[in-house]
């Protein structure tokens, strides 16, 4: 019997939901795969949907990575070059940079490169973290036009609460976006990501950039994949590790945080903190045995949790549990547990430790 904590990670989920946003995109996708492809491991996402429009990713490691896996596909740099080394390096991969601030064109300007390079610049509509304001976006732009190692330029910005349809913010940031792209009507724009995609479909950018949504998993409160017709691309799993009857008013694990009220069963389950369970699931949400529900009850552990299986019969050490995603019996969304866990599907994701084993499937 193992301990079974296993990310199980349906590639043919990631294929429909590419094929699907594809669709949807209303020209050329970028694929963000940063942070190891939101922890579903970036070398198979890429091998398995090869080359595409576009992949993103946040810094030039995680870019190398796909370079040495594909020769030929766009890579663009989403936070550009930080330095001049990163800058040169960007040059001999042939990749896409975004550039957002004025140290990044003085970098440029020093550089004695003979290949060129296609820059994002990035417009800061109301997100207030990277991008140039209306006036130096101007600038920045004849600079570029001038610059002789640079190629395409595209305009870019990024929504701030694009996830929240009620929010006029999305509204204000296109209208800001769209009154200074109208003085460069050759240049092509890049402004969605995967909520704008999904809850604003007036937008006709070039390039949307897609990530949450290529994995299966919504951005958006109150609404799953499946709403859109996206499928979970991952599945978390454990093993029970150990059973146990205990009696009335008893403390179960560290600070004994449950303590019950009426004879129970318990299973030991093989996850906890130290894999990236959330602590704060503490007696706060459920897992699925069997396709029944079973309650956390105690603190989370580092290396595993309790739950209550008082209901579920014919239950055995090394039997299976769903922790997130599905299995043949039931499902259960990922973003249930983050919305459990007061806390966005993006994180829990990302916060799977190393000790977790993948399985590509
Ligand atoms: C600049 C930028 N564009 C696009 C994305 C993709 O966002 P999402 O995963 O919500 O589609 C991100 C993700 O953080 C981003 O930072």
């Amino acid at each position: 019997m193992s301990r079974g904590t296993t990310a199980i990670i349906n590639l043919a989920h990631l294929k429909h939901n590419y094929t699907l946003l594809k669709k949807q995109a209303p020209n050329k996708l970028v694929l963000v795969i940063k942070a190891d492809a939101y922890g579903h491991g970036i070398k198979r996402v890429i091998q398995t949907l090869g080359t595409v429009d576009c992949y993103a990713v946040a810094t030039i490691e995680e870019a190398l990575l796909i370079r040495r896996y594909n020769q030929e596909v766009k890579i663009l740099l989403l936070e550009g070059f930080l330095d001049a080394n990163e800058l040169e390096t960007a040059f001999e991969n042939n990749f896409d940079c975004v550039i957002h601030q004025i140290e990044q064109i003085k970098l440029l300007q020093t550089i004695a490169s003979s290949k060129t390079m296609n820059i994002w610049s990035k417009l800061d509509s109301g997100m207030n973290r990277l991008g140039f304001n209306t006036e130096q976006f101007q600038s920045a732009i004849k600079i570029l036009e001038k610059h002789p190692n640079v190629q395409d330029i595209i305009l870019m910005s990024h929504f701030a609460s694009a996830d929240d349809n009620t929010n006029t913010l999305t509204q204000k940031q296109t209208e800001m976006f769209l009154q200074i792209d109208k003085a460069y009507p050759t240049y092509q724009q890049s402004l969605s990501n995967t909520s704008a995609l999904l809850n604003h479909k007036n937008l006709k950018d070039e390039w949307c950039r897609v990530g949450l949504a290529l994995f299966g998993v919504s951005p958006i409160a109150n609404k799953q994949a499946q709403d859109f017709g996206l499928k979970p691309v991952m599945t978390l799993k454990t093993n029970i590790i150990a059973i146990k009857n205990i009696g009335v008013n008893q403390g179960i694990g560290y600070s004994h945080a449950y303590v019950s009220t009426k004879p129970m069963k318990i299973a030991i389950i093989g996850i906890g903190y130290g894999d990236g369970y959330p602590w704060n699931l503490t007696c706060k949400a459920s897992v699925k045995v069997n396709g029944i529900p079973a309650q956390i009850v105690g603190r989370v552990s580092m290396d595993m949790l309790a739950i209550d299986v008082s209901t579920i019969n014919n239950l055995k050490v090394g039997d299976s549990v769903l922790v997130w995603g599905q299995d043949k019996k039931s499902e259960l969304p990922l973003e249930t547990v983050a919305s459990h866990a007061q806390t966005i599907p993006y994180v829990l994701l990302c916060q799977i430790t190393s000790r977790v084993h993948y399985n590509y499937v």
